[in-house]
């Protein structure tokens, strides 16, 4: 890995604290800054004694900076999960904006590459299907889940303008959506509370008539496509995702049967403008990556619902 020391923004967070590790394992020094607001900052417990890792807790609403040379810049802090974003929609709002503008500024003052994590929101409920990344999307700007999707719009857009204006090195990353161990079990996504209530023997909540898509992509792999952004002087967007669409229907039997569990399904309301189709496609990240995703949803799965037992078991020795 050709970088020295990296700032995560956002980095005691699901996908956050799994970039830190990584980082680290790579040899590069990580400074996280994270308010803690969508953490659990049990997450980052393994990672506090390891060299060369540092936690400032900060709000990156507010201009901030590090002690030492960075020469990577990650740009993750935000509410990711609806449940988050819509009890924080202001706070959601500032850090797509403000919080985008001092990570840039932050990389910019230390000539570093600075990745911003975008989002499949930004395709909002989409007319095209797969999305590619020439798509503009279709977004509802004044909806409940605007404040989410419009905050990355807008920060893909300045990360836009701050390359052209300033000429620092960018690069925009569209995530969708990313599953794995570290997902809180209340944060209100697809895959922790189906897992949680599979576990738990309660009927997994499934909303609408449970035929809508997602693309789920295990973290690892979601990892591995952002350090492949990061490594690359490609600007993007960039989509990075699994093209392996799965209806919420399926997702929840298939967590009933690798779980074990004797759960039942129950189907509730659908939020508003939740989005019907999702699939990526990955074209660009195949063809400059060189990236796909490598881990089957079964294994994904697996290995995510072992964590969340191990986790049930330490907490009840
Ligand atoms: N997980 C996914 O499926 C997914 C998909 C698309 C995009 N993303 C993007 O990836 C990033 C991380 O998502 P995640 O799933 O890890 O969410 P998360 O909520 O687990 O982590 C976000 C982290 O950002 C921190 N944070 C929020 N606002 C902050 C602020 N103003 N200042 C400092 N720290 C702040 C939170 O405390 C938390 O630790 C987000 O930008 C999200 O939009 C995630």
């Amino acid at each position: 890995m050709r970088f020295r020391h990296a700032v995560v923004t956002g980095g005691a967070g699901f996908l956050g604290s799994h970039l830190c590790t990584a980082l680290l394992d790579r040899g590069a020094a990580v400074t996280c800054i994270d308010d803690l607001s969508t953490a659990d900052p049990r997450h980052v417990d393994h990672l506090r004694d390891r060299q060369g890792f540092s936690l400032i807790e900060a709000d990156v609403c507010d201009p901030f900076d590090v002690a030492r040379p960075a020469d990577l810049v990650l740009h993750f802090a935000s509410p990711a999960s609806p449940a988050d974003y819509l009890r924080l929609p202001i706070h959601t709002l500032e850090t797509g904006s403000l919080g985008t503008r001092n990570a840039l500024a932050l990389a910019r003052r230390h000539g570093a590459r600075c990745v911003l994590a975008s989002t499949s929101e930004v395709y909002g409920d989409p007319k095209e299907h797969p999305q590619n990344e020439e798509y503009w999307g279709h977004v509802n700007p004044v909806g409940p889940r605007s404040v989410y999707d419009e905050a990355k719009r807008f920060g893909e857009a300045l990360t836009a303008a701050e390359a052209a204006v300033h000429g620092t090195d960018t690069g925009i990353v569209r995530l969708f959506n990313t599953y794995g161990p570290r997902m809180r079990g209340h944060d209100g996504r697809a895959v922790p509370t189906f897992v949680r209530q599979a576990l738990d023997g309660e009927p997994l909540t499934v909303t609408g008539d449970g035929h809508q898509t997602r693309s789920l992509t295990y973290v690892d792999d979601t990892v591995r496509g952002v350090l492949a952004m990061a490594e690359s002087d490609l600007r993007g967007p960039v989509n990075i995702g699994n093209p392996a669409e799965i209806s919420m229907l399926d997702l929840a039997h298939l967590v009933i049967r690798l779980a074990g569990s004797d759960s039942t399904v129950r189907l509730i309301e659908r939020p508003v403008d939740d989005p019907t189709v999702r699939c990526p496609d990955i074209a660009l990240a195949r063809g400059k990556l060189q990236w796909e995703p490598r881990v089957p949803p079964d294994e994904g799965l697996a290995r995510t619902i072992a964590w969340y037992r191990e986790r049930a078991a330490a907490a009840a020795r």
